[in-house]
């Protein structure tokens, strides 16, 4: 099958990346430490860049979140998989999402993640869907804004296909029945 055709290359998503580790170093400069929470599977990537670009004291820590009834509609119903290790008690939070998409699975997270009192809590989506919304979450740091596609690769997938693309690419409506 050929490559999907690229939606945002490489070389833009290393700039953006870049830009946005470089705004959260200076905004949390004066913190101490911030905890990046990467969302499993598709922020693996994305964290792994953000955290090695960034400037200041953190810690990594991942959280995992099964959605039912994704298909080509939502039902919201979001369930918590694999929790964090550490007490975020007290502790500047960061949340990392490779896309927000309906909203859902970022709300449940930030109502998980506050009812632990953390000092506070933000979050940083490489993706965002705006015109899926389906509820209202804040993004505090959005890499791209993109339209209502399939897309893959940088820790995205199709039915666990195309994770490890190093680019964003899109899937094709000829494609999408072929996985
Ligand atoms: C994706 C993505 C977000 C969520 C966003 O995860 O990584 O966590 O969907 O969608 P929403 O805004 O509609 O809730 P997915 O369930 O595909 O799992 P994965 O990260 O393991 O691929």
């Amino acid at each position: 099958m050929p490559s999907p055709p690229v939606l945002i290359s490489e070389a833009d998503i290393q700039i953006r990346v870049d830009e946005l580790a470089a705004q959260i170093s200076l905004d949390y400069a004066d913190k101490g430490d911030v905890v990046l929470i990467g969302v499993l599977k598709g922020s693996f990537i994305f964290l792994a860049d953000l955290a090695r670009k960034m400037t200041i004291p953190r810690t990594i820590e991942f959280i995992a979140i099964s959605s039912y009834g994704k298909t080509s509609v939502s039902t919201g119903a979001v369930r918590l998989l694999m929790d964090v290790r550490s007490n975020i008690a007290d502790r500047h939070v960061l949340v990392v999402e490779d896309i927000v998409d309906t909203g859902h699975t970022l709300k449940y997270l930030i109502g998980l993640l506050e009812s632990r009192q953390p000092a506070s809590i933000k979050t940083c989506a490489l993706l965002h869907k705006a015109e899926s919304a389906e509820v209202d979450v804040n993004i505090d740091y959005i890499g791209f804004g993109i339209d209502d596609e399939w897309v893959v690769g940088y820790g995205l997938d199709f039915a666990e296909h195309d994770r490890a693309l190093p680019y964003i690419g899109t899937v094709l409506p000829a494609d999408r029945a072929k996985k």
